[in-house]
């Protein structure tokens, strides 16, 4: 652990650049960069310290994902569409083998029929799906809760 707390990784994919102008039924309103700020200053609530990722990019995604390890202690993935079909994420999540949460602003299991599978479930301690930018701040306390249990067992809780 650093200085500034559990380092977070939040690693947005797929068209979430794009929030603000997707449907705000699902997405709400905020920009990408405004969701950022928000979920940092979560980060700063919590004692923890939050990066971002984004990338269109599935390559740069799982590539990240590869090298994360080193850098960080937890994770908290939205991979936008790639969630319901890239095994090559899910696979680099495996490589990666950090504890991840999975968020969704949205509530994919309540949508199309398509968005119901994540391929990402199985390896996160928690999918959080519907809650906005709260389901951040869950993702982050989650994450919390695994590190500081962690620590207290002295590293015996593994990495997912
Ligand atoms: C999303 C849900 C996905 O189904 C969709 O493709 C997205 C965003 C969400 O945050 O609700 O791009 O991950």
């Amino acid at each position: 652990m650093s200085a500034g707390g559990h380092r977070i990784e939040v690693m947005h994919g797929v068209n979430l650049d794009m929030l603000g102008r997707r449907d705000p039924e699902h997405y709400g309103t905020l920009t990408l960069d405004e969701l950022e700020r928000q979920i940092e200053s979560f980060a700063v609530e919590l004692g923890m310290e939050a990066r971002f990722f984004r990338t269109n990019s599935e390559t740069e995604y799982v590539e990240r994902l590869h090298g994360l390890r080193e850098l960080v202690d937890g994770a908290i993935l939205n991979p936008g569409a790639w969630t319901h079909y890239s095994w090559a994420i899910h696979d680099a999540l495996e490589i990666a083998a950090l504890p991840a949460v999975e968020v969704h602003l949205s509530d994919v299991k309540a949508r199309e029929r398509w968005r119901s599978l994540s391929v990402i479930e199985d390896l996160c301690l928690e999918s959080i799906r519907g809650k906005g930018v709260e389901g951040y701040r869950l993702a982050l306390q989650r994450l919390k809760r695994h590190l500081e249990g962690e620590m207290a067992n002295g590293g015996q809780e593994g990495g997912t």
